[in-house]
């Protein structure tokens, strides 16, 4: 794996360069994460596809600040993508970054190929009490997301990777993520999706319940659907041969 820079946006990449005859899988993290979340996905898939994880700006090796809507994420990861030009561009995200896939798949249609959308939803409405502890209490906030984010029978040594990975992003970078996710709201839009589209849900996901999931499948012209057994909101870190296994029948069935 390659740690890079590219117009000031921290990215990891399974091999460098990028290979043009092959899709580049681009992933884009959650509220409060980075490129790190991915490392299974960006090592695990790297014979199929070109596989990027980007820290969004304010996160990991990013420069810049965070931003409270999922346009102003958009358009740095578009200036990223312009800057770097990958050759066959699918955007991967999780939560926030699947919101911010959404977008991207919406806003620039002929640029991308494909979509994978994991543990996500047209709209991302945040519980108060979230806002509250990241506000009062950030330590208590990590807890606090973790016991929602992560399954009962995920192991500790994977749920403190990603408690890790929380606690290094500043409090105003969280806040402002979580934001961007509340103002979130595409479901009028979805139908404009020109392209096949992965929906990957978790059975016990309370952030982003399967149902988001079953809108998503129910109104994107063209979809495949992956369930994940036994894992919660942060599959790609509590599963990761499922999700693995989902992406790449998925690229297949595509050609992709
Ligand atoms: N896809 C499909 N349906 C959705 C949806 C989505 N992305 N987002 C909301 N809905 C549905 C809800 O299920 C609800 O349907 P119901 O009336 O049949 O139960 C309806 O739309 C309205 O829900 P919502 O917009 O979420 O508003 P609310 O005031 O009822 O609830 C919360 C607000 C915060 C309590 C609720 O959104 C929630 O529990 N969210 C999950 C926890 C969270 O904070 N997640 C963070 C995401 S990053």
């Amino acid at each position: 794996m390659e740690k890079r820079q590219s117009n000031g946006i921290g990215f990891m990449a399974g091999k460098w360069p990028l290979t043009a005859a092959t899709s580049t899988l681009v992933f884009i993290h959650g509220s409060g994460g980075s490129a790190q979340f991915w490392t299974a996905q960006v090592q695990g898939l790297v014979a199929k596809a070109n596989t990027l994880a980007i820290d969004l700006p304010g996160h990991g090796d990013s420069q810049g600040d965070g931003h409270n809507t999922v346009e102003g994420y958009t358009a740095a990861i578009i200036e990223f993508l312009d800057h770097l030009d990958p050759p066959g561009p699918i955007p991967c995200g999780l939560s926030l970054g699947g919101a911010i896939a959404q977008q991207l798949l919406l806003d620039q249609p002929d640029r991308f190929g494909a979509g994978i959308l994991i543990g996500t939803g047209a709209r991302l409405k945040v519980l108060p009490a979230i806002f509250e502890a990241i506000r009062d209490d950030f330590e208590g906030f990590v807890g606090m997301i973790t016991g929602f984010a992560a399954s009962e029978k995920t192991a500790p040594a994977v749920i403190r990777r990603f408690q890790n990975e929380l606690a290094r992003c500043s409090p105003e970078v969280v806040n402002a993520d979580f934001q961007a996710c509340n103002q979130f709201d595409v479901m009028a839009r979805l139908r404009d999706i020109r392209v096949p589209v992965l929906v990957v849900s978790a059975d016990e996901d309370k952030l982003t319940p399967p149902k988001y999931a079953d809108y998503l499948e129910s109104v994107i012209p063209q979809t495949a659907r992956a369930h994940i057994a036994d894992a919660g909101h942060i599959a790609p870190l509590e599963k990761p041969r499922a999700v693995n296994q989902a992406i790449m029948d998925f690229l297949d069935s595509h050609r992709l």
